[in-house]
């Protein structure tokens, strides 16, 4: 059975400085905040990987001082994983509780259910429907009767790829009782402001990634998504003192071939990796500090 053990402790998380998103999302959420203290509310968090929803679930709670626990749908394979499981203790079969149960009935909890599209058993999903309808109740043999905590606003996340759209693939009875927003990447000026923050480039630098990184996007032979994780991870590799070529053959994932066109369209001289050219050296203490 694979365990599905705590990984945070309920507390409120920290703010992030830098995190930037519209003014119309910023409302939605303030609307989400004040309908969560009526009744537990739903909402589903759509958009492309690393264009930052785990990021927003986790500034809502941070801005409004809300404890927050993560939960990851994706890996469920029983409906009760996410609850507890038996353990053998001394002999003796004992049922332990997993954070789940504690969390949802946490008044004001910030719930993140991540990837609720994919679970590995759809029936995964059945014990939280009850919990996500309604009712805001499940029954339990071994936890008893556990009841929704006034407050909690349970925030599923959902990849967007290009192999489906938007919410599709959700059952559509949990899919309408979610409210429902759509992220994407942020725009340039602010994208790049966020690698000024985040990282420590420079200006001119920050200019390069940014051009470097729209070359990538529009270019349409090779369709490759660079997502605000890509691009941070590009900017942090800079830092460090790579290249502008280091930092995208490191940080772009896709076949040679791809990468070989990249760097071409880029002007970032062929061949990513040249053998007869490179210099082999000792990986080894004495040699790095000689
Ligand atoms: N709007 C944003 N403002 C600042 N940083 C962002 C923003 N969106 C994403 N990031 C950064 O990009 C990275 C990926 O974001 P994440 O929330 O994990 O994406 P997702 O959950 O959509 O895959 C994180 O390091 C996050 O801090
Ligand atoms: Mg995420």
């Amino acid at each position: 059975m694979k365990s599905n053990r705590k990984k945070h402790n309920l507390s409120v998380p920290k703010e992030d400085p830098f995190f930037y998103t519209d003014s119309e999302t910023l409302s939605i959420l303030d609307k989400i905040n004040t309908i969560s203290k009526r009744h537990p509310i739903n909402v589903l968090v759509a958009g492309r990987q690393g264009c930052g929803k785990s990021s927003i679930v986790r500034q809502f709670a941070a801005v409004h001082n809300k404890p927050m626990a993560t939960f990851q749908v994706g890996i469920l394979s029983e409906p009760a994983q996410l609850f507890g499981e038996y353990t053998l203790e001394n002999g003796e079969t004992q049922y332990k509780q997993f954070l789940f149960p504690q969390a949802l009935q946490t008044p004001n909890c910030v719930i993140h259910l991540e990837e609720i599209n994919r679970p590995e058993n759809p029936k995964a999903l059945n014990m939280l429907f009850s919990i996500l309808s309604d009712d805001r109740e499940v029954w339990m043999d071994e936890l008893g009767l556990l009841k929704v905590a006034d407050g909690v606003v349970f925030f599923a996340t959902l990849n967007e790829g290009d192999q489906f759209i938007g919410t599709e693939l959700l059952d559509p009875a949990l899919r309408d009782r979610f409210y429902m927003i759509l992220m994407d990447y942020l725009p340039n000026e602010v994208e790049r402001e966020v690698l000024l923050q985040k990282t420590e480039i420079s200006q001119e630098q920050a200019d390069e990634v940014i051009n470097a990184i729209n070359l990538l996007r529009g270019n349409s032979e090779n369709s490759i998504e660079i997502s605000t994780r890509i691009t941070l991870m590009i900017g942090e590799m800079i830092a460090a003192g790579a290249t502008l070529k280091e930092a995208i053959v490191t940080s772009v994932q896709t076949s040679k071939e791809t990468l070989e066109s990249i760097l071409l369209s880029l002007q970032l001289d062929r061949g990513y990796r040249q053998k007869n050219k490179t210099e082999y050296i000792r990986y080894t203490k004495d040699v790095l500090n000689s």
